[in-house]
Parts: C-alpha cells; structure tokens; sequence
C-alpha cells in the first residue's frame, strides 16, 4: 500500500491537492480508512479520468453527432429473430438447441448487479426488493429459482444433470448485502459453489471543472463504473477462466431489475448458437417513435446501440412498408456472449471503450467543511455499458421479443408513472394469469367473482389479481396441465405443494 505522502505527491501532480484538504481535522481510524481507499484509486490515470470527465461533459452540452443520420440503418432481417413472426418450427429449433447446450453445461447467466438504485431509493441491493407478491420473493429468490427450474427442465428433456452457474458482478455498494442475504437463504437452494460474486470497479466523481469530488471530509465521491465496467471486472477477477474450467462457451447476461427475465433462455441461446453469433441482444418493439429506450441498429455497418436522443424524431417516426417502425429494436439489456468474444474484449478492446457522462446531483463537503445536497447536477459520473463493446462483434443478432412476456423493469419507487415496484408486480401476476387462462383454468377474484383472461391481458387490465407461479412450477407457462378445467379463487399461490394438491 502506497504511503501517505506517496499519495499526497500523486494527487498534488494531478491536480486534486485539495483531497487531502480535511486529513488534519480527522481522527487516526478516519485517516486509516481514508488511506486504504485513496490507496484504491488508480493514482496514475487520475488526472487523464478528471480531465476527459471535464471534457466529456462539456461536450456532450453541444448538439448530438451530424454524421449519425445518413449512416444509419436497422439490424438486416438475416440477424434478427422474432418470436412473434419467426416461423413456428425454426422457434422450436432454436429452443432445442439451447436446450441442448444448457444440458451439457455450456450456458452460464451472468447478473449486472453493480449499480446503486437510486432512482428506487433503497438502502441495500435492488435485487433484495420485495415488490409485494402474494409469496414475498424478492428479485433474487425469483431468479435462482428460474435457474433452477431451468436445469430441471433440460435435465428432464435431455436426460443429463447440468448446471447454470450464476456470475453476479456486484460493487462495493452491493457485494457484502448480496453474499449475507445469499447465505442467511441457503443460496435458495442452489449450490453455493455455482454462485460466483464478484466485484466491480469504483471510480470517483468529478466537477464540472475536472476535481474530484469529497463526499466527507475522509471519503472520496465514488460511483460503480457502469455495467459496462463488466470486462474490467472479468479481468480482474479471472472470471473467464473460472467459466473456462467449468467448460462454459455461452453467456447470458442480463440486468437484475426486470422480473421478467428469462434466465438462460433456451430460445434466444439456441437461435443465437444456431446463427453463429458472437453476440446477441433480445430487444421489445418500442412502443411509439419518442419512447426514450436505446435502438439496436447500425451506423455505417457496425452495429450499435443508438440512444433515442441521439436520433431525430422524424428518423425516428419512420415506418416500412407493413406500417412498422424502422427502428423499433428497443434494448433490453438482455445480451448474449460467447465466451471467446467475451476473451476478445478483455484481452483487445476493452480499453477502447468510451465512457458515456451522466450529470448528477452528488453530495459534497465545500471548503469550509460543510456538507451540500446540491438541488442541480453538480458532478459528473463516466459509467460504460455493457453494450458498447457490440462494435467490436463480428456476428450480432437480435431477437424481438414480446414486452408484456419478458420486460418490466424496476427502476423508480412506487409513486412514478412507470418501472415500479406496482409495475414489476403486476406485469408477473398478469402474465401468470394468462399461462394460468391457457391452461384452461378459470380464475375468481377475492370476490369469487369470474375473470375474463384474454390472452393479452394486461396488467393494465387487472392491476391486482393475485395469482402467482413458483418458478419452481413453471419456467415460462410451460408444464401447468394440471390447471385444466380448474376453478381457482385467488389470491393464490401455485407452489409445489399446491400443485401436488391439485393433482391430488
Ligand atoms: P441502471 O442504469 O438502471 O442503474 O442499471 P441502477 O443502479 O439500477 O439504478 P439508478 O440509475 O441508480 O437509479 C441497469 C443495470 O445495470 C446494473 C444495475 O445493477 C442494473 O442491473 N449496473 C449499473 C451495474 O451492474 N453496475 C453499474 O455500475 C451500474
């Protein structure tokens, strides 16, 4: 560990003195622990990371890039998927071939769970969220049980025992919550050794003008580096080679706030494989033309994720011939990887990926020590995404999927119009609803009173019939026959011992 006066002459040759401005004022254990994170910082790129902060941030305040509109161009039908309008048999080919890899262990899922959750503002790991489901689950809980219905699954089909380990990239906001809430729940059932935490890197938050900003007087600004931080944090935790020695070829990586995810899902792994892709991404129809999610396209060849501001809005209300809009593949944040692309970046491109500049309000100590809650954006925060590295594929698919089956995100708290804990909950009910009305049960309300499920229900449309799945029961509406010709009152809760008594 670099000594004190070691770090005083790095942050003096950068610029950032004033970090040190308060040591005097703290107590030895302040100044202790204020030493072993100063000893984190990467010293020697500091200046380089406060200045392109600085200069980032003032250029992203002029007008969006001009050379953007003539090269762009959507995804050309030969890589894209849909399940809607994909023919029916090349969909069940595509799933078994998924299946058929998850059956000899060669898929592993791969969490982004870095990322502080502000805008839902809780104190712990999002993934920790109990969005108020008749059965309590949090996030987490719904996920491992989705892996391991899904070894279930492939194991019955194909008749070897696999396994889907779980990479879960954390940060130091969320590591230590994550591993005790894992352990205080018997990792839901899962074997710990197919659990791999691992952590991402933090980088500190900069003013407007290039300084690193002091939360405390002992305590440094520091923000999770996007989820685009995932290839540092692969290298620097020898991820891929723990995939390697376990013999995993396919990643899945997902976002934990959307509780719809289909973990490991055969279907878009298969049609992945079977196109030969190094990368994939499932992707919703955007709803309408302004609807503020990043399109999956191309700009002159290469393919990318174009965020909605950055194209015009009479680009972006363009239709085809059938009506539909030209750029319509909304992202998901739902990827697919091989592990030797997922090499590639690690070992050649990541250093080339540009961080994009978020402004934020960051609480801060002035120069007379007093703390701050600024009511404007005041520092600038770089985070990377996990897509930028998309460039640098040789093969990328898409796979349009249906919103209403595979997307709710959780961001904000309840009290917003949309992506809350209300939302998340009620697109899972909705959607157990309509497996529970394709089985061909009949469902009361709490009233007993009888409930018409079309099979496009929406939440929307039945915002609190309690119905819920175990995914324990049923992965994706797949195995619920013993739900045919059954009348069931809610709220009601389909586990396994419920479905034992069903069939009973
Ligand atoms: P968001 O960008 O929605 O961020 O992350 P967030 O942290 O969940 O919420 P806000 O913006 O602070 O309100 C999308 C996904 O990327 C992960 C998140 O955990 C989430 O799964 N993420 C984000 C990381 O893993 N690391 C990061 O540095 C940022």
């Amino acid at each position: 560990m670099p000594s004190l006066q070691q770090i005083r002459t790095a942050l003096d040759g950068s610029g950032q003195a004033h970090v040190l401005r308060f040591w005097p004022e703290l107590g030895s254990e302040q100044q202790e622990e204020f030493l072993r994170e100063l000893a984190q910082l990467d010293l020697p790129r500091l200046e380089e990371h406060c200045r392109a902060a600085a200069e980032a941030a003032a250029a992203a305040s002029c007008a969006p890039d001009r050379d953007l509109e003539p090269n762009l161009e959507p995804v050309p039908p030969e890589s894209m998927g849909s399940v809607r309008r994909s023919d029916p048999d090349c969909l069940a080919g595509w799933e078994r071939e998924g299946f058929l890899q998850i059956s000899r262990s060669r898929v592993a899922v791969l969490l982004l769970a870095g990322g502080q959750g502000t805008r839902l503002g809780v104190r712990y790991p999002k993934g920790m969220f109990d969005v108020g489901l008749p059965s309590g689950k949090t996030l987490y809980q719904i996920q491992a049980e989705r892996i391991l219905k899904i070894q279930q699954l492939a194991e019955s089909r194909l008749g070897s025992k696999c396994t889907v380990p779980w990479y879960i990239m954390t940060s130091e906001f969320t590591l230590k919550p994550t591993q005790t809430f894992f352990q205080d729940n018997a990792h839901f059932g899962l074997q710990p050794s197919n659990i791999v935490m691992f952590e991402q890197r933090m980088i500190p938050a900069v003013t407007f003008d290039g300084k690193v900003i002091l939360e405390g007087k002992g305590k440094i600004a520091m923000a999770p580096d996007g989820n685009g931080g995932l290839y540092q944090a692969l290298e620097d935790n020898g991820v891929l080679e723990d995939m390697e020695a376990r013999g995993v070829e396919f990643v899945h990586v997902y976002c934990v706030d959307n509780i719809l995810v289909k973990m490991a899902d055969p279907l878009f792994v298969g049609f992945c494989v079977a196109k030969g892709a190094d990368c994939g991404a499932k992707v919703v129809e955007k709803a309408h033309p302004a609807e503020p999610v990043g399109v999956v396209c191309r700009v002159g060849g290469v393919p990318q994720v174009v965020e909605y501001s950055e194209i015009r809005p009479e680009t972006a209300r363009l239709r085809g011939s059938a009506g539909e809009l030209v750029y319509s593949a909304g992202n998901i944040c739902n990827h697919f990887f091989t592990r030797s692309f997922l090499q590639d970046v690690v070992e050649t491109f990541k250093d080339q990926l540009k961080p994009h500049v978020a402004l934020k309000k960051v609480p801060f100590v002035d120069s007379c020590g007093n703390q701050v809650k600024p009511s404007e954006p005041n520092g600038i925060k770089m985070e990377k995404f996990v897509f930028d590295v998309f460039p640098f594929s040789r093969r990328l698919v898409v796979l349009e999927v249906q919103r209403e089956d595979e997307f709710s995100p959780l961001k904000n708290a309840d009290g917003a119009p949309s992506d809350t804990p209300a939302t998340a909950r009620n697109a899972l009910l909705a959607q157990h609803c309509r497996w529970a009305a394709a089985a061909g049960a009949a469902l009361l309300d709490e009233q007993g009173n009888s409930i018409q499920m079309l099979p496009s229900s929406s939440a929307e449309n039945h915002p609190a019939l309690k119905y819920e799945i175990s995914p324990l029961v049923s992965y994706f509406g797949e195995g619920l026959e013993l739900l045919k010709g059954k009348t069931i009152r809610t709220p009601f809760i389909l586990d396994g011992a419920a479905a034992a008594e069903l069939q009973a």
